[in-house]
């Protein structure tokens, strides 16, 4: 059966390479990118050649909620089924200021956290369509507290890191509320015909360098690819399929999978009452209700 897959982060990276496989599978892709050039010259790019294939571009800018919400609104009143709400965007910073979106919010946590929240919200009613839905997001293995770098450290008191801003933090930070979201929702869908389910595709240095410069950025690009830890972009992007599609998968709630497989997340991803005040944050922060 085909499926309606509405992917975000399709413009490039694996976001890019999971829509031509799942529109070479022959699912209906919906491909989302920061701009409409950004997202017509990624179906371009897959349909070269193969018009048949069906994906269609998307453009949303997902640090901008107004952006979030004209966008999640507009699809939701085609009245068509969402079978798959993919969230594949995300941002790791580069630089070490602290950067603000168009709502005032630190990025990090507004792109790879709020928006997601927000899209899967709006979105809900095309979700609702779908036989059985499904809702995934992407997180990382980066959340755990012993991943290398400024350890993961999410205050309720300053979630936006005003205090003390670290690039690593923010995006580990990002990542945790990513599981504490996704755990929340799980709960909040039971006896749904909806799932939530989130992955780390691994360690992917060919697409994780666009978030590096310098020596870091060659290092990742040419030497870490090779590395026995380093997840290839086929690899990477074959897991994203299978979280999309996999009919193992059905009915498959709340767990977080690493490649294909279910792996342990963070003791305080699985916190409920964190997860319940993470949830009460974003919804005040994207001003839900
Ligand atoms: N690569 C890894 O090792 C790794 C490991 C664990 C988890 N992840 C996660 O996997 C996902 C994909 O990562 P990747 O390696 O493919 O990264 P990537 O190549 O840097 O791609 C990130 C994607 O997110 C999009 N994006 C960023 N900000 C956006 C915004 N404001 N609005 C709309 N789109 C935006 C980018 O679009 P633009 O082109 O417009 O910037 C791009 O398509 C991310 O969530 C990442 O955190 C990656």
């Amino acid at each position: 059966m085909a499926k309606t897959v509405l992917l975000t982060g399709g413009g490039r990276g694996l976001g890019r390479v999971t829509a031509e496989k799942l529109a070479v599978a022959g699912h209906r892709v919906l491909l989302t990118a920061r701009t409409g050039i950004a997202a017509q010259t990624a179906v371009d790019q897959i349909h070269h050649g193969r018009s048949h294939l069906r994906v269609e571009p998307r453009a949303v800018d997902l640090s901008s909620l107004e952006q979030v919400r004209a966008f999640a609104t507009a699809e939701a009143a085609r009245g068509d089924a969402i079978d798959v709400l993919f969230h594949v965007a995300g941002i790791m910073q580069t630089s070490k200021t602290r950067r603000l979106t168009v709502d005032g919010y630190e990025e990090t946590l507004a792109v790879n956290a709020l928006a997601p929240f927000l899209l899967t919200a709006l979105l809900r009613p095309a979700l609702e369509l779908a036989p059985a839905a499904r809702v995934i997001t992407v997180s990382s293995r980066l959340h755990l507290p012993d991943s290398r770098g400024a350890p993961v450290d999410f205050d309720f008191d300053d979630p936006q890191l005003q205090r003390g801003y670290n690039p690593d933090r923010a995006y580990k930070n990002s990542k945790l509320a990513v599981l504490w979201f996704t755990y929340e929702l799980q709960r909040r869908l039971s006896g749904t015909s909806i799932t939530a389910n989130a992955i780390c595709p691994g360690f992917v240095p060919t697409t994780a360098a666009a978030s590096t410069t310098g020596p870091m950025r060659l290092l990742m690009s040419f030497v870490m690819p090779h590395m026995p830890f380093a997840t290839s972009v086929a690899d990477a992007t074959d897991s994203f399929v299978f979280m999309a599609l996999d009919p193992s998968i059905d009915g498959v709630g709340g767990a977080f999978y690493g490649e294909r497989h279910p792996i342990e997340s963070s003791p305080q991803s699985h916190d409920i009452q964190q997860a319940r005040r993470f949830w009460r944050l974003a919804d005040q922060l994207t001003g839900l209700t």
